[in-house]
């Protein structure tokens, strides 16, 4: 009897991202793999796979919102299942690190983008991530030569705003959110307005909001992509509160929450919440149906995932 595509493909963690690999293997009922992973006294690491491998379609579930740490064990272990005979070695990486260094900003500075494209590219046969930052660039095919599937959160960011915040007002703190709020507006129905921001620095933004008191009665609700030093979610809401509008609920797709960010935001907002891209105490929404059905799709298709949204 053939085997189904489905039913040879192997969902393994890396550390630290077993909910969310759990969450996939039980909605899309596949298997669930395995490493033992470990430091060496000297801080160097140990992988070692607890099933075989042989013959499946290795998707790996890393998250690399600390990409230096975590990017050298995933690369031993897709090397280790490329060995071990994998049929494909596959990354789910729901946040996307070094997308921002997109261009040279100052003489000198190195483009990070374009060299983790080229170490993913050379160690992977697919990309699967959510909402990566594309700014500059338009599509992640102009910097990874492998196929790159890219996936919106915006349906479920949608859902949850319309089921948990009654009259909401979404608002993108900058130019690059309008791509975000401007698909949850048309999902959800509710109206959204963009602000501008200029940033100083890695902890330093100003936001300029023009007047919004035609709004006055709705739930501020500020959407982003990132949230990493907070500042540009603070800034907005410190300006929601100089207009004289109710504390905002924060949603983000990809909570960082470098340093003390949450505490930050947290003390300024009405609630915080996050997607389960980066494993936080804010997550609330999770991505892993959407990354379910994108897995059910591409298998149906062959199983070779093309690049969407782009
Ligand atoms: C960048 O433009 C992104 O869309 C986010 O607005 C940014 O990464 C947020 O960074 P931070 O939290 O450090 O202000």
């Amino acid at each position: 009897m053939a085997i189904h595509h489905a039913q040879k493909r192997l969902i393994i963690p890396l550390p630290g991202n077993e909910e969310l690999a759990t969450a996939i293997a039980t909605a899309g009922n596949y298997r669930l793999g395995a490493l033992e992973t470990r430091k060496f006294p000297d801080g160097e690491s140990y992988i070692r796979f607890l099933d075989d491998v042989e013959d499946y379609d290795v998707d790996f579930i890393c998250t690399l919102a600390h990409p230096d740490g975590n990017f050298l064990p995933l690369i031993f272990a897709a090397d280790a299942a490329r060995e071990f005979k994998a049929r494909s070695v596959n990354l789910i990486t729901p946040y996307l690190a070094y997308m921002r260094q997109d261009k040279r900003f100052n003489p000198g500075e190195a483009i990070t983008s374009h060299t983790f494209a080229r170490l993913v590219s050379s160690s992977f046969d697919s990309l699967l991530t959510i909402d990566p930052h594309l700014h500059r660039y338009h599509a992640l095919s102009e910097i990874y030569t492998i196929p790159a599937t890219n996936l919106a959160s915006a349906p479920v960011l949608a859902a949850w705003i319309s089921k948990n915040i009654p009259a909401p007002l979404l608002i993108g703190p900058d130019e690059e959110s309008e791509q975000w709020v401007s698909q949850i507006g048309e999902l959800s129905g509710a109206p959204f307005t963009v602000l501008r921001k200029t940033r100083y620095g890695d902890r330093n933004v100003e936001i300029h909001m023009g007047d919004l008191s035609q709004w006055q009665g709705r739930t501020p609700v500020l959407v982003d992509d990132i949230a990493s030093s907070g500042r540009t979610m603070v800034e907005a809401a410190k300006q929601l509160a100089d207009q004289g509008l109710p504390k905002p609920v924060c949603v983000v797709v990809h909570g960082l929450f470098a340093e003390d960010a949450y505490e930050r935001l947290s003390a300024i907002a009405a609630k915080v919440v996050s997607t389960d891209c980066v494993p936080h105490i804010s997550n609330a929404i999770s991505v892993a149906e959407l990354i379910v059905e994108e897995l059910n799709a591409s298998a149906r298709h062959s199983g070779n995932p093309k690049e969407k949204n782009a």
